[in-house]
């Protein structure tokens, strides 16, 4: 069956190729969205609406659900997930064991990820389908049936997503996720043999899969203040949320490194240094620091923010 699939994936392939479709040349593979100014330009669009002509966003119609519209992949203005603390959340998040990260030098107690990681990792984990969300737009393809289920706000179920139509015409079913080899990574690889695109951007480093042991520690302690403890002080608390300051506004922006406090005490989570819609790296206009960093790492400021080294 699997192998079907892939066949049939490919026949698709192969026509949009013929179809006049270019791929990125070979090389040093740079992201076509612009990074500048908002969610919509930074590879966090689902849609890929930044890729001109829009057939080469296509291609990947096979891949997801195309709802034509870029929060919709993660967050819904009704009905939004009710067994996890996050903001008008619209994807599934299922009861996953990560395997967290473990060292003899740390002093401070990990916990599983947090909801501020868990978000993040119901794709970058791999398991859950990049399209799989509990209220898909009623406008576009699928217009007045059952667009809403609430059994997604825990398991995917890839035929409630197969319901979507993509305005393309081409069939989404295969509802991929991150992971590799049938995931985006079937195209996204330089690492993969046989990657069907091999000159697509490689995703393969953003599969942080759900074995935490090489990542840096989520859903772990911050330390109290103390002689000794070479950790910085936080400036500045907002409700659940402990921070620092960058530009000393007292006020929470999103270039402030965070702390987060879901009952365990105050935690790093992967939204403590990322912000998922991307931070402007100088001022509204200018290019999003890169990889969604709040901060930029630049003279490593971003590990020097909490870790006094
Ligand atoms: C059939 C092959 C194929 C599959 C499967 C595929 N993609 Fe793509 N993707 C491409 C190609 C080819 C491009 C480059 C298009 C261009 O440059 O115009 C691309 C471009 C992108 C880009 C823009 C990259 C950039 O920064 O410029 C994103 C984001 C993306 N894909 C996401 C995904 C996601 C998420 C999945 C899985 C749900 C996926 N793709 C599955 C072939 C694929
Ligand atoms: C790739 C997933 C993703 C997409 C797409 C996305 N968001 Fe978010 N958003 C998040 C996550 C994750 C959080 C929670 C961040 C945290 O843990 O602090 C969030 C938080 C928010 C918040 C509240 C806290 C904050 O950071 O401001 C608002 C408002 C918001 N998003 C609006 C939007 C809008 C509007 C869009 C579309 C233009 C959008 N988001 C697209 C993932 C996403
Ligand atoms: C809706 C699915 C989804 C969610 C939710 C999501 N991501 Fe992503 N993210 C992706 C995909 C797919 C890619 C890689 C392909 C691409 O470029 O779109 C990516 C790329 C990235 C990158 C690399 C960007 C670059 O330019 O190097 C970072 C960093 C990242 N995500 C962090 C996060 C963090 C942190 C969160 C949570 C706060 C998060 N993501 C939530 C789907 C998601
Ligand atoms: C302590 C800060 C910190 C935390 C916590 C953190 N990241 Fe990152 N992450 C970074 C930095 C710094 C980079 C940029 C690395 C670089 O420059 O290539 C990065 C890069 C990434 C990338 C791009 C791939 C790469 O390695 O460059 C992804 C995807 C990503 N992070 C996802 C996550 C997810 C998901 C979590 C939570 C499980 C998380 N991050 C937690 C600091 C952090
Ligand atoms: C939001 C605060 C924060 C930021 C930002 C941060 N860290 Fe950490 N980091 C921690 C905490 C808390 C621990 C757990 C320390 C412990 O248990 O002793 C930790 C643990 C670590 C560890 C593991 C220590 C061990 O004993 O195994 C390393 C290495 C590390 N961080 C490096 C970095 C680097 C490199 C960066 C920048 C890319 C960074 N950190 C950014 C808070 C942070």
């Amino acid at each position: 069956m699997k192998h079907l699939k892939l066949v049939t994936q490919s026949a698709v392939v192969i026509a949009l190729m013929a179809t006049g479709f270019t791929a990125y040349g070979g090389g040093d593979v740079v992201s076509k969205a612009s990074n500048i100014g908002g969610i919509i330009n930074t590879r966090h669009n689902m849609t890929q609406s930044f890729l001109i002509p829009p057939a080469n966003a296509n291609v990947m119609d096979m891949a997801r659900n195309q709802y034509g519209e870029v929060c919709v992949y993660c967050h819904t203005p009704h009905a939004a997930n009710t067994q996890i603390s996050l903001p008008l959340w619209n994807r599934t998040i299922p009861s996953t064991t990560y395997t967290t990260y473990n060292s003899s030098s740390m002093t401070q107690p990990v916990s599983q990820p947090g909801p501020n990681s868990l978000s993040c990792l119901s794709c970058h984990d791999g398991t859950v389908a990049i399209d799989s969300i509990i209220n898909m737009p009623t406008t576009g393809g699928n217009p007045g049936s059952a667009n809403y289920n609430q059994a997604q706000e825990t398991s995917q179920n890839s035929t409630f997503l197969s319901s979507w139509i993509n305005s393309s015409g081409i069939n989404p079913s295969a509802h991929m996720t991150l992971s590799s080899p049938a995931g985006c990574l079937l195209c996204h690889s330089t690492e993969g043999t046989g990657a069907l695109f091999p000159s697509a951007a490689s995703f393969d480093v953003f599969v942080i899969g759900s074995d935490l042991r090489n990542d840096h520690p989520v859903g772990v302690r911050y330390p109290a203040m103390g002689p000794g403890v070479d950790f910085n002080a936080t400036t500045g608390t907002h409700n659940n949320i402990a921070y620092f300051d960058g530009n000393g506004n007292s006020k929470l922006d999103p270039g402030d490194i965070r702390l987060y406090n879901t009952g365990q005490g105050f935690e790093v989570e992967c939204a403590s240094c990322h912000d998922p819609h991307g931070v402007p790296s100088n001022g509204v206009g200018t290019v999003n620091n890169k990889a969604f960093m709040r901060v930029s790492n630049s003279g490593s400021s971003l590990c020097l923010t909490c870790h006094v080294k």
